[in-house]
């Protein structure tokens, strides 16, 4: 069985390829026009993504060694995401799958997220999480704890009620005049900083539900105010500053995740999306395992942030319940599960 899928969903055009249950190639071209502008210009994203998809498309069927002749199925991302980045991909896998006449499989992008833990990474010693599990998808756009059952059933049990975590550490690194994206950049500086440097206020909530734009707010007059008497303040401290940005991140998302673990009593535990490859967390996450007897997963770094290969994984379970889409299929930027 072989599925050719297609991720467009905000600033990463990705296609990959999995036969028989394996990933074969994850082709992911990055759009590094919109740092420049801080952040995403959705127009832009989608025009890169017209100039991408064809190449990143026969890059990966040629990483793959299968001919479009070969493909049983053709992915995509339907949501949610950019509308405009949404419509080149859906788009593009609707006339190749017409074109070829075989079914199409759309496919969530948070979903997705969770399912790149059944990606076999190769290593010899994978296995992938024992269902139930729970996942933290952590991106620039979501934060969500999902209790997930079987791969085509899962249950957000709790989520952020504003910002998501990603962007977060986006803003705070704008208020660092650090460029877009900036959560590897805090990451990268934290690693020379001390994470207790600076005390943040962490936003409490009730249940399982995160809040994020407190933390931006606190962050943005603890600078206006050290700005205030040392002009200088940013470039002296920017590694502690980094650390404890991210220490206090860190541990909103991981309280959470002890208290989910804690009530649903579940110990296969595992993160997905962009900022499940922020260093302070893996570790964090580790530690925290260890100490709870937890069996911790944690995505290599090429299926934390957007690619097709998570697409194409959830797309098998998918084909494997002969659940095709039909070709009256529009994108669904606000998709739920
Ligand atoms: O999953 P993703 O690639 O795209 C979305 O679906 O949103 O996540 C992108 C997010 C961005 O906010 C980016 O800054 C963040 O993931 N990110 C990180 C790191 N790598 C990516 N945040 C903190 N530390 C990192 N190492
Ligand atoms: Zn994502």
């Amino acid at each position: 069985m072989t599925i050719l899928a297609i991720e467009s969903s905000c600033d990463e055009t990705s296609a990959a390829v999995l036969v028989n249950g394996n990933i074969c190639s994850n082709v992911v071209a990055a759009q590094l026009i919109h740092e420049q502008y801080g952040g995403v210009v959705p127009e832009l994203a989608s025009r890169a993504h017209q100039q991408h998809i064809v190449p990143v498309v026969e890059r990966a069927l040629a990483d793959a060694k299968v001919p479009k002749s070969a493909l049983n199925a053709i992915a995509f991302t339907r949501g949610p995401g950019l509308l405009g980045s949404l419509l080149v991909g859906t788009s593009f896998a609707k006339a190749m799958a017409l074109g070829l006449n075989i079914p199409l499989i759309e496919v969530n992008h948070m979903q997705a997220h969770v399912l790149a833990h059944f990606i076999d990474d190769q290593s010899g010693n994978w296995s992938p999480p024992k269902l139930p599990f729970l996942c933290l998808t952590v991106s620039g756009g979501h934060t969500q704890l999902v209790l997930v059952k079987s791969p085509l059933d899962m249950e957000i049990i709790g989520q952020t009620q504003d910002d998501a975590v990603g962007e977060a550490f986006d803003k705070s690194a704008k208020l660092l005049n650090l460029p877009y994206p900036g959560g590897p950049l805090i990451d990268k500086y934290a690693r020379q900083g001390n994470p207790l440097a600076f005390p943040f206020p962490m936003a409490e909530m009730p249940g399982l539900d995160f809040s994020f734009s407190g933390i931006k707010t606190a962050i943005m007059y603890f600078l206006r105010d050290n700005l205030k008497t040392n002009p200088n303040f940013i470039d002296e401290n920017l590694a502690d500053i980094c650390a404890s940005i991210q220490h206090t991140l860190v541990q909103m998302l991981l309280g959470k995740l002890k208290r989910a673990a804690r009530e649903t009593r579940v110990r296969d535990i595992a993160i997905a999306g962009g900022v499940s490859a922020n260093s302070g967390l893996r570790t964090a996450l580790q530690t925290l395992g260890d100490e709870q007897g937890w069996r911790v997963f944690i995505p290599r770094f090429e299926y934390c942030t957007d690619n097709a290969a998570m697409i194409a994984m959830a797309a098998k379970f998918k084909y494997d319940q002969g659940d095709f889409t039909s070709q009256a299929v529009s994108p669904m930027p606000r998709m739920a599960f």
